[in-house]
């Protein structure tokens, strides 16, 4: 079959006018360093470029190489990454880290194969570096490029199966030129013209030989499946807090979700500690306290399942908790700084928040009338 050849020569006119300028990008012919690619594209997995760039700015500070990253310690990495979500990510990261200081010189390997063999990097990743930061013309097809191509193309088997067809018109269409500029040149591309909802068809350099275009109904590609609804959990948290204004938190366990972040101990939203019971919330207190059931709800979407999550709150004073061992192992009173918790503890430590009891104090300095009235009567 013949295809419409890609027009890269005006997608590359329109980057050098229109591109983004990014922390961890180079413009052809100077190349981005692997760490950098690397480090931006596992966290651009996650979340939005605007978001993204403080946490690796912070992250190439912190950790100017990979050695560097490799070197620090655990908590400290997983607590930079708090926020970003997904924290199987951020042990991979530092896992991977530590394999290419220790097994490659600190040198990521240059080939899609090499890269391939190293935690966490997929094919879409290792395509990405294998471009971005070798000059490879390696196939890279993110959400954004997969858009362009379904579309120019009207590639129209469903999402997640065309990427197939996708991967090949890509390989085919590969202009040869600019390889590290080509794949991000597309991102920026889809992102400002050939956007999800409502495409700028009539001002598109790339309109001519657009099938989608010629269509006149460029939003349904690429076609997606029908996808179906994600389950829903219950669970509850519970947020126990002392008169330091301290919080007591536990570290999940590294297996599972929110795999060695900081967390309030709670129960039922995972599938490792069972179902609790809507009636009966308060059974699942990893201890015994004062535990005041608060009346709102939050709500927090993973990836394969909605939670709703109910948040217990007891102020406990100054209590004697040496040693206390509960279902998710030791914790420890601790001043809480949300910045170093996943955003669902985030969530619930708001939720407690917005339920602090009024402050005693006042009642302290006016004492009760009735009180001294009794003791005048002795
Ligand atoms: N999304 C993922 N990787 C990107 C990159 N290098 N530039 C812009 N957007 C991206
Ligand atoms: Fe996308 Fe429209 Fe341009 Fe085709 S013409 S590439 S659908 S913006």
């Amino acid at each position: 079959m013949v295809m419409t050849p890609f027009p890269a020569d005006a997608l590359f006119d329109w980057y050098d006018r229109h591109g983004r300028t990014l922390p961890w990008r180079s413009r052809w012919p100077a190349l981005a360093p692997a760490y950098h690619v690397w480090l931006s594209e596992i966290m651009l997995q996650q979340t939005v470029v605007a978001t993204v760039i403080p946490y690796f700015l912070d992250f190439v500070r912190r950790w100017p190489t990979v050695c560097d990253l490799a070197r620090a310690d655990s908590d400290s990495v997983m607590a930079a990454w708090a926020g970003l979500g997904y924290y199987a990510r951020a042990r991979n990261l530092h896992r991977t880290a530590q394999i290419v200081c220790q097994d490659h010189d600190g040198h990521f390997p240059d080939t899609v194969d090499g890269l391939l063999s190293l935690p966490g990097i997929g094919p879409y990743t290792a395509g990405a570096i294998a471009a971005m930061a070798f000059g490879g013309t390696a196939v890279v097809v993110d959400g954004n490029i997969e858009r362009v191509f379904a579309r120019f193309y009207a590639i129209s088997a469903p999402v997640p199966a065309e990427k197939t067809d996708i991967g090949k018109a890509y390989a085919a269409q590969h202009p040869g030129m600019r390889p590290s500029d080509f794949p991000q040149a597309l991102m920026d591309f889809a992102n400002a013209v050939c956007t999800p909802k409502a495409p700028a068809c009539g001002s598109c350099p790339l309109a001519a030989g657009c099938a989608a275009a010629a269509a006149g109904t460029p939003e349904i590609w690429p076609v997606k499946a029908l996808k179906k609804p994600k389950p829903d959990r219950q669970g509850v948290a519970f947020v126990a807090r002392n008169d330091k204004g301290e919080a007591w938190l536990v570290k999940r366990p590294e297996r599972g979700l929110l795999g060695g972040m900081l967390a309030f101990p709670s129960a039922g939203w995972t599938s490792a500690d069972g179902v609790v019971d809507p009636a009966r919330p308060l059974d699942a207190a990893p201890f015994a306290a004062d535990w005041h059931l608060q009346p709102d709800t939050l709500t927090h979407v993973f990836t394969h399942f909605r939670l709703t999550m109910r948040v217990a709150v007891a102020d406990m004073g100054s209590p004697d908790m040496a040693g206390l061992m509960t279902a998710e192992g030791s914790g420890s009173w601790q001043r809480v700084r949300p910045a170093s918790l996943p955003t669902l503890m985030r969530k619930v430590w708001k939720l407690a928040e917005a339920a602090r009891p009024p402050q005693t104090g006042s009642l302290l300095r006016f004492p009760d009338p009735e009180a001294k009235a009794g003791h005048t009567g002795n």
